[in-house]
């Protein structure tokens, strides 16, 4: 959706099929946390208006462990950036709408898509909506359809190169009907595991616990996941959560993942087609998002001046933020996890690595920029905003 908007402020045509409803990507609550940069980005792009009345600007967060806060106040280290608090499907909303106004084309609930002659120089995209089957020509792909979309599945087995790491935990999420007891998010390392506390408005809470991989939603009752929040979080001052009535739950899987290059032919793959991240850090809505800024540049550069340098270049451009974003997100999962096998030296360490972070100048200065979101690839000028 972003790149398509992007396109259009190009004048350059595109076509987007989504095999999920409108209501379905509108409603499923997501990942939250934009970057500055692409808070910046929506904002330049003139789709930043909700975003700015309703988006939650936080200049700072908190690391918790061993009953106690500890504040990194990030606008004060990174010289005025912030992070926003603003679903990733309010985000998605916005730009269904602003689609919408451009008259270009959007379809929902598309099945049986399949891509062919992909490495030519007019690939085919065939999907069935509404019971037609519609066959599309064009000059370029975005695989922009996700971990389990079929875009790289459909590369000839052998020409990517994947990079993967499971983790042994994975996170049970809650949306609870809840005023925010903090303004800032807190990452908490308990003897029981990580757990993390962050917002969607000022009325709802939402908040995570580290569960074992395959953790099964139902052996959790509402009051055995208010029990368990309180038990992880509550610091020696007295601070937890609000509990309130929990409007949806769920377990979601652990992995960091890289399919390198991010193209093949003119199929170009962003965002969680080419890379997942473990949510630690909140990562990857914003990989994505700068992605298609880097992919937005090329296509602009080859419709204006007929130049693939660009084109050539984005596979190793976005790699480059790829990798960075993974290695933290590995990190900050890391730092603040309990793992199956570690040793009581392993144990002790990361608490040392954690009062090292909360008191060093220099670690929180790391952390705060990495956090924010590292300068962008390539200018939004560039990409013709
Ligand atoms: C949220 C998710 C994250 O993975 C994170 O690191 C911070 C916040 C969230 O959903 O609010």
């Amino acid at each position: 959706m972003l790149l398509g908007h992007l396109l259009h402020l190009n004048r350059i045509d595109s076509v987007i099929i989504e095999n999920r409803s409108r209501e379905y990507v509108i409603e499923r609550v997501r990942a939250g946390v934009l970057e500055q940069g692409t808070v910046d980005l929506m904002i330049a792009m003139g789709v930043g208006e909700r975003l700015k009345r309703q988006g939650l600007r936080h200049d700072g967060l908190y690391i918790s462990f061993d009953g106690r806060r500890h504040h990194i106040n990030m606008a004060e280290l990174t010289g005025g950036s912030a992070i926003t608090v603003y679903g990733q499907n309010e985000v998605v909303k916005d730009l269904i709408e602003a689609r919408i106004e451009t008259g270009r084309p959007l379809y929902f609930e598309v099945e049986e898509v399949s891509v062919d002659a992909v490495d030519s120089s007019q690939p085919q995209i065939r999907f069935l909506h509404e019971g037609t089957v519609h066959e599309l020509g064009c000059d370029f792909i975005a695989g922009c359809d996700g971990f389990h979309g079929i875009s790289r599945p459909s590369i000839p087995s052998g020409f990517l190169t994947n990079y993967e790491r499971v983790y042994p935990f994975g996170w049970l999420g809650i949306l609870a009907e809840a005023a925010p007891s903090s303004e800032e998010l807190v990452y908490t390392y308990h003897e029981r595991g990580f757990a993390l506390f962050s917002m969607r408005s000022p009325k709802v809470t939402r908040l995570y616990f580290q569960v074992p991989p395959e953790e099964d939603i139902e052996n959790w009752s509402d009051d055995a996941i208010w029990d368990e929040m309180l038990e992880r979080m509550t610091t020696r001052d007295g601070w937890k959560p609000n509990v309130g009535l929990i409007l949806q739950k769920s377990v979601t899987p652990m992995r960091s993942f890289v399919a390198a290059p991010m193209r093949f032919g003119n199929m170009f793959l962003a965002g969680d087609s080419a890379h997942i991240v473990p949510p630690t850090g909140a990562k990857g809505l914003n990989l994505a998002a700068s992605d298609v800024l880097v992919l937005a540049r090329a296509l602009k550069e080859f419709y204006e001046r007929g130049n693939t340098t660009c084109l050539d270049q984005y596979s190793d451009i976005c790699l480059r933020r790829v990798w960075k974003a993974q290695r933290f997100s590995w990190w900050m999962t890391s730092s603040l996890h309990r793992f199956t096998d570690e040793s009581p030296f392993d144990h002790q360490r990361q608490i040392a690595d954690l009062d090292y972070l909360t008191s060093s100048r220099a670690a929180m200065t790391s952390l705060a920029e990495q956090y924010v979101g590292l300068p962008a690839e390539v200018s939004f000028q560039s990409a013709g905003l």
